[in-house]
C-alpha cells in the first residue's frame, strides 16, 4: 500500500544515527518508547513489498526456527506470524496446546523448556494468563514475542493498528481515536492505548461503565459512556467485541441487544460520523452485535487492511527478535542483509 510523504515523515526513526532495538523480546507496548515504536513501523515499511508478495521471500531468517505456541484460540494472529516467519525464510513449527502435555498438567515453562531443547530461536506465545510471556523470558534463552496474554497486551495488534492508521491518515499525532466496547478485558485496547498516546493521539474509550476501568484516566485516556455523543468527533473508531469468555460471574450489562443498541456501530449511527472516519476492528467480528455487516464491509471499514498490515509488522518484529539491527533508511531488505553480513546485533 503506498504511503503519502506525510506518512513517511510520521514514521521516521529515532534521531540517533544508528538506532538499536531495546530488546529482542516483545512483551508489550507500554515499555517501548515512541521512537522504538516508530522504528518497528519503519522496519515494517521496509518489508511492505515482501509482505504482500507470494513470489518473493527473504533469506534473513534462513536456518532459524520460529515456534508458535498458542494456548488460546487464534485465526489471524497465528497465520500471520507463521506467514511472516516463512516470508523471512525461517522454519516454523506450530505447537498445538490442546494436543500437548499442557493438557496433562505440564507447566508452560516446562513445555517451553522442552520445546527450546529442540533449538528454537523465537517463541511466539499466546496465553490466557497476563504476564506469562514475560515470565518465560526469565526461563528460556529464545526471544519471546507476546501474541496476546490475557487482558494485558497484544503488542503486534497495537502496532498493526497504528500502521493502518498511518497508511490511511498519514499521521497519528493529533488524531482523535475512539476505542469502543469491552475495554476491561481487552489486551487490544491496552496495546492501542499505549501506542496511540505515545505517538500523540487523543485517545477515548467508550462503553458501559462496568467495562471501562476508571484508572485509564491516569494514563491520559478520556472516557465516555455515550457513543452517540462521541462518534461525530472521532477520526478513527476501533470497535471491540465483548469478550464473553473472560466475563465470569454476573452479567456486566443488561443484554446483548441493549449493548448493540447503545454501543453497536450500525449504518444509521455511522451517518453521524465524519465522512473520512476509519472504522477498525481487530476481529473476530460478532456481526450484528458490536458492528453490523453493512459497516464492517462498507467503504469506511479498513478491517481487512489491518490484517494485511499485520504481516509486515510481524516480519519487522521477527527481524527484531532474531537480533538483526534495524535497516538503515532507504535499505531494501536484500541490501540490508548483505550490508550487515555480520549477523545479529
Ligand atoms: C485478541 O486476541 O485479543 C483478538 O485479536 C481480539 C479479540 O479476541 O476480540
Amino acid at each position: 500500500m503506498p504511503r503519502t510523504p506525510a506518512t513517511a515523515a510520521a514514521s521516521k526513526p529515532a534521531a540517533s544515527s544508528s538506532p538499536a532495538w531495546s530488546s529482542r523480546h516483545l512483551l508489550g507496548l507500554q515499555e517501548l518508547s515512541a521512537d522504538e515504536i516508530r522504528l518497528i513501523l519503519r522496519q515494517a515499511e521496509a518489508y511492505r513489498e515482501l509482505a504482500t508478495s507470494n513470489a518473493k521471500k527473504s533469506a534473513l531468517l534462513k536456518g532459524r526456527l520460529v515456534v508458535t505456541m498458542f494456548v488460546e484460540p487464534s485465526t489471524r494472529t497465528k497465520v500471520s506470524f507463521n506467514l511472516a516467519a516463512r516470508r523471512l525464510g525461517a522454519d516454523t513449527l506450530d505447537f498445538a496446546a490442546g494436543s500437548s502435555s499442557l493438557s496433562k498438567g505440564e507447566t508452560l515453562v516446562d513445555t517451553a523448556l522442552n520445546i527450546e531443547a529442540m533449538a528454537i530461536d523465537i517463541l511466539v506465545v499466546r496465553h490466557p494468563a497476563s504476564g506469562s510471556p514475560e515470565s518465560l523470558t526469565r526461563q528460556v534463552k529464545s526471544a519471546v514475542v507476546n501474541a496476546g496474554d490475557g487482558a494485558h497486551e497484544h503488542p503486534t495488534q497495537g502496532l498493526l493498528d497504528v500502521d493502518t492508521i498511518l497508511a490511511h491518515k498519514g499521521k497519528v499525532e493529533g488524531l482523535r481515536v475512539g476505542i469502543v466496547g469491552d475495554i476491561l478485558h481487552s489486551r487490544v485496547a491496552r496495546s492501542n492505548i499505549w501506542a496511540l498516546t505515545k505517538l500523540g493521539a487523543e485517545v477515548w474509550v467508550c462503553g458501559p461503565s462496568t467495562l471501562i476501568p476508571a484508572e485509564l484516566q491516569e494514563f491520559g485516556v478520556k472516557i465516555s459512556h455515550d457513543f452517540d455523543d462521541l462518534l461525530p468527533k472521532l477520526d478513527v473508531v476501533n470497535i471491540l467485541r465483548i469478550q464473553l469468555e473472560r466475563i465470569k460471574g454476573p452479567p456486566m450489562f443488561p443484554s446483548i441487544r441493549e449493548y448493540a443498541r447503545l454501543f453497536g456501530l450500525n449504518g444509521a449511527r455511522l451517518k453521524t460520523a465524519k465522512k473520512d472516519i476509519l472504522v477498525m476492528h481487530p476481529g473476530p467480528l460478532n456481526r450484528g452485535v458490536e458492528i453490523t455487516p453493512d459497516v464492517a464491509d462498507g467503504p469506511r471499514s479498513v478491517i481487512l487492511d489491518q490484517v494485511a498490515h499485520g504481516l509486515a509488522v510481524r516480519m519487522a518484529v521477527l527481524h527484531r527478535a532474531a537480533g538483526f539491527a534495524p535497516f538503515a533508511t532507504g535499505d531494501s531488505p536484500a541490501e540490508a542483509r548483505s550490508a550487515k553480513a555480520g549477523g545479529p546485533q
